[in-house]
């Protein structure tokens, strides 16, 4: 059994998970703002290592690579690092390694929107920017989301997105972050 102490509710990183475009990199920016946090975008920072685009490495590498470093990159700043804001490529949630450390060491964070929103409101605006969307119908793209509400299924907390704005969600992570913190660990 491990020994390791569970880390305090307040020093645990706040993890923002849930499919393309769904808002995770802007809102979680602005939850970080608010609790005067730093802020990681997970892709951002492996394209930042790697000094490739998301997409280049994708048509370089492979998928399969992408998953390795995606996996790898998570697993060390859930287990290493605390007081952060994550944010999640939306395909990172599959991998069961990178559940098992978002669940054990932050607080998971799902914004959820409904396919008939993502559809309208979404897709146009990142069809030519994500990998996985390319050569897709849109019945295939349909089945991707549906596929992977099992697995976002499994988080601390969800936050609809459909017609919020990014401020609005941010405003009610933040709320509900403090609400958790002064129930669960008050005299700190
Ligand atoms: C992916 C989502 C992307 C990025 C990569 C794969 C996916 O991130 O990680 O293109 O499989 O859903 P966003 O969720 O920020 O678009």
């Amino acid at each position: 059994m491990s020994r390791q102490t569970a880390i305090p509710l307040r020093e645990r990183n706040i993890i923002l998970i849930g499919f393309m475009g769904a808002g995770k990199t802007t809102i979680g920016q602005l939850v970080a703002k608010k609790l005067y946090r730093d802020f990681i975008d997970v892709d951002a920072e492996i394209e930042r290592r790697h000094g490739m685009s998301i997409p280049e490495m994708f048509a370089q590498k492979g998928e399969a690579y992408f998953r390795q470093v995606e996996r790898e990159l998570i697993v060390d700043l859930c287990t290493n690092t605390r007081l952060k804001i994550l944010s999640l490529g939306g395909g990172a949630y599959l991998q069961e390694d990178v559940r098992r450390v978002c669940l054990a060491h932050g607080i998971v964070f799902f914004l959820d929107l409904s396919w008939d929103y993502w559809k309208e409101e979404r897709l146009p605006l990142i069809v030519d920017s994500r990998p996985v969307l390319k050569n897709k119908t849109l019945e295939e793209v349909e089945q991707l989301f549906f596929q992977r509400q099992s697995a976002y299924a499994l988080h601390h907390s969800r936050v609809i997105v459909n017609e919020l704005e990014a401020e609005q969600a941010a405003d009610q992570i933040v709320e509900s972050i403090k609400w958790t913190w002064d129930v669960y660990e008050p005299n700190r």
